[in-house]
């Protein structure tokens, strides 16, 4: 008889085994559009046979994940912003991951000191100018936009979003709270209107003559410039990108990235890793250019044909981790300026 349960038992474990060896397959959670990484998982499935479900929302992941804590089925979680990425690792809702291709892959500063997070694709904030109205050379670093001379030229989406946060903790990681401060409130004071509406709607406002000057993430430019409305191609065909700070001894321009970890309680480990290694590929790096008009992190590729057209340009090099450590610094002095 005991023999017969142990036997039993071993079935069961080979049984088990063999099962997880074909289970491979795995759960990813994404804050990105599914328009955006399907071509990616198209892509990783061929090469690896390794199967991707995809739950897709814009807002309450984290907190999901967090409510599904152990019996969560997400390996993966994939996002832009670092703040949001930063709160995935807040929450101790990712793993560590030791892999020699993802150190190889992304710069040290666009990824988590301790591993749980990495940068898969790098998206620049610059200066969008009216090309009619803004001579060459008349603004060249975010600081610029602060001179009087701007007053009532320039339009931003609401300083609390993300995106303009990020941007507020660069410029306070560049100068100290008290200058970052005197400088968002002059850049408000010279705003043609109240902050509203996306990056996109910024210039439209500038095609429409509401203002001269705002501040988009680059592959806004491209959406627009290759959309199928006519009007949004005219918008993006009257103005011209200023990848900001670019002097010799400026700090660069403020981006940010796209990326991912792998989920704490994955039942996939190994999977979820082949996954972020394969987008931080050569391969799949020339993708982010093609597919939304991104940069690429790994340094053997480079930027897509469209891109390069729009400029080089050189970007702050600062640890990406310090613009969410200083987010909330950030959207407090968005709260008191009134960006
Ligand atoms: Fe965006």
């Amino acid at each position: 008889m005991k023999i017969r349960y142990s036997k039993l038992l071993m079935i069961l474990i080979i049984v088990f085994q063999v099962e997880n060896l074909f289970a491979k397959e795995i759960n990813i959670y994404s804050h990105r559009q599914p328009f955006l990484i399907n071509p990616f998982l198209e892509l990783f499935t061929k090469e690896t046979g390794i199967k991707t479900n995809v739950v897709y929302s814009k807002k309450g992941l984290a907190q999901r994940l967090k409510a599904e804590g152990e019996n969560s089925p997400a390996d993966i979680i994939l996002t832009v912003d670092i703040g949001r990425l930063y709160i995935y690792e807040d929450l101790d809702l990712l793993a560590s991951v030791e892999s020699q291709k993802l150190i190889n892959n992304i710069p040290v500063y666009l990824r988590s000191p301790n591993n749980k997070w990495f940068g898969l694709s790098k998206r620049a904030r610059v200066i969008v100018v009216n090309k009619n109205k803004i001579n060459n050379n008349e603004i060249s670093t975010l600081e610029d936009l602060a001179d009087d001379k701007w007053r009532g030229k320039i339009c931003s989406r609401p300083g609390s979003h993300v995106y303009n946060r990020g941007i507020m903790a660069s410029v306070i990681a560049a100068h100290g709270e008290q200058k970052a401060e005197e400088w968002a409130k002059k850049l408000v004071n010279n705003f043609a209107r109240r902050p509203q509406g996306n990056d996109r709607s910024q210039v439209k406002a500038i095609y429409e003559g509401e203002c001269e000057i705002s501040i988009i993430n680059n592959y806004y430019f491209g959406k627009l410039k290759f959309s199928d409305d006519p009007e949004q191609r005219k918008w993006a065909e009257n103005v011209r990108l200023i990848f900001p700070n670019q002097g010799l001894n400026d700090r660069g321009a403020h981006v940010n990235i796209s990326g991912g970890g792998i989920a704490k309680h994955s039942k996939n480990k190994k999977e979820a890793q082949i996954l972020l290694e394969f987008l931080s590929s050569e391969k799949a790096q020339k993708l982010y250019g093609e597919i939304n008009f991104e940069y690429p992190v790994n340094s053997n590729v480079s930027p897509s044909s469209e891109l390069q057209k729009w400029g080089e340009f050189r970007e702050d090099q600062l640890p990406i981790i310090k613009i969410a450590e200083l987010a909330p610094l950030a959207q407090k002095i968005i709260d008191r300026v009134g960006w």
